[in-house]
């Protein structure tokens, strides 16, 4: 079916206990995610980009339900993913799997690699044990491993071998969803393009939905239909991947595709590279105005006042800068 909704995240916040100063301080909350929304079609890769610490890995454990969302709902086709419970909680768990960044460190090195893409199959109860070898010899063809590869251990493999082990192990349950967390970060180039090409193919032929997250700009634009930049827990910028590369409104979305290397020679050229100076501010007590004000090359005095929602401005494509309104141009143009 076309243009059918798989997830839909509503204002989802996450936030973490932390002690500052003595100990007769009151508690203090780090807002990692905070009222962040977005939606994904059956079928397509949404990109999550920004750079370290914008919350990126805590909005994907709480789709997934792996870290508690303090606020907000996940609708996973139709159902409330954080509200379900007992049997239905356990089928839409096989429904969402994650690819972590580092292959090694996510596979269990006492286990061969077989055991490794089963073992979805065995603590979720899914499958007899025939049935289970099968699926393990479908998956490890599926990823572009040799049958005999199944009795290694993980310390035995490349890292981008590793990485298809992830895959295939991420493959098993039959999900609708895949989060890949910087799937390819700790790949050497050559091997990033095949990994990228490997999981292209598989959305093709298991009509997969991704939730793409990396720091990386350049790795997505090959990767995603569309983009939610986050910057200090919130999206700042959501557009479809050709009018973010082509129309960047944010400030910082502006910067982080400045440090792009592009294949297109006339955007080379059109684009100088834009510095963002500075660190985000303390998390745990974000500015009033605008979160981007003390590192923004083009910020007024309004923009510490009060905080920039962030709001469509034309024809899907969302930013949250006080600087930019429906004629859709950016401040840094
Ligand atoms: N378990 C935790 N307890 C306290 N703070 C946390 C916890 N996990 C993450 N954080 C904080 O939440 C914020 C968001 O972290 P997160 O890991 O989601 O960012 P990220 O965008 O994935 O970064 P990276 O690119 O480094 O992976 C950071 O300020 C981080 O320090
Ligand atoms: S609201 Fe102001 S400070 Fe924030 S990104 Fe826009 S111009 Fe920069
Ligand atoms: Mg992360």
């Amino acid at each position: 079916m076309k243009d059918e909704l798989l997830l839909k995240v509503d204002n989802l916040s996450v936030r973490f206990a932390v002690k500052r100063g003595g100990g007769w301080r009151k508690k203090s909350y780090l807002y990692a995610v905070d009222d962040v929304s977005f939606e994904v079609e059956r079928g397509k890769t949404l990109a999550i980009v920004g750079e370290s610490g914008s919350g990126k890995t805590t909005t994907a454990l709480a789709v997934a339900r792996l870290v508690p969302a303090f606020q907000g709902s996940v609708d996973l086709e139709g159902e409330d993913f954080l509200t379900l419970e007992g049997d239905k909680l356990r089928q839409a768990r096989a429904k969402v799997q994650f690819i972590f960044q580092d292959p090694y460190s996510s596979l269990n090195p006492r286990l061969r690699a077989e055991a490794i893409v089963r073992e979805p199959l065995d603590s979720l109860g899914l499958a007899e044990v025939d049935e289970k070898r099968a699926i393990v010899d479908r998956l490890f063809k599926a990823v572009g491993l040799r049958p005999e590869q199944q009795r290694l251990f993980p310390h035995q493999f490349s890292g981008g071998q590793r990485q298809r082990i992830g895959i295939a192990r991420a493959l098993a349950t039959q999900p609708e969803l895949i989060i890949c967390d910087e799937p390819v970060s700790a790949l050497d180039v050559a091997v990033q393009a095949q990994i990228l090409n490997l999981l292209r193919r598989l959305q093709e032929e298991f009509s997969l939905t991704y939730l793409f997250i990396s720091h990386d700009l350049g790795v997505v634009q090959h990767m995603c239909d569309s983009i939610a930049v986050m910057y200090m827990g919130k999206i700042v910028e959501q557009a479809d991947r050709l009018s973010l590369f082509n129309n960047p409104l944010h400030p910082y979305t502006v910067a982080l595709l400045s440090a792009v290397p592009s294949v297109d020679k006339k955007r080379r050229k059109a684009t100088r590279r834009v510095l963002i100076p500075g660190d985000p501010p303390d998390p745990v007590d974000p500015p009033a105005g605008c979160r981007f004000a003390n590192r923004c090359p083009v910020a007024q005095p309004r923009c510490s006042e009060s905080e920039p929602p962030l709001r469509d401005v034309k024809g899907g494509h969302r930013v949250a800068c006080h600087l930019v309104d429906e004629s859709a141009k950016s401040p840094m143009s």
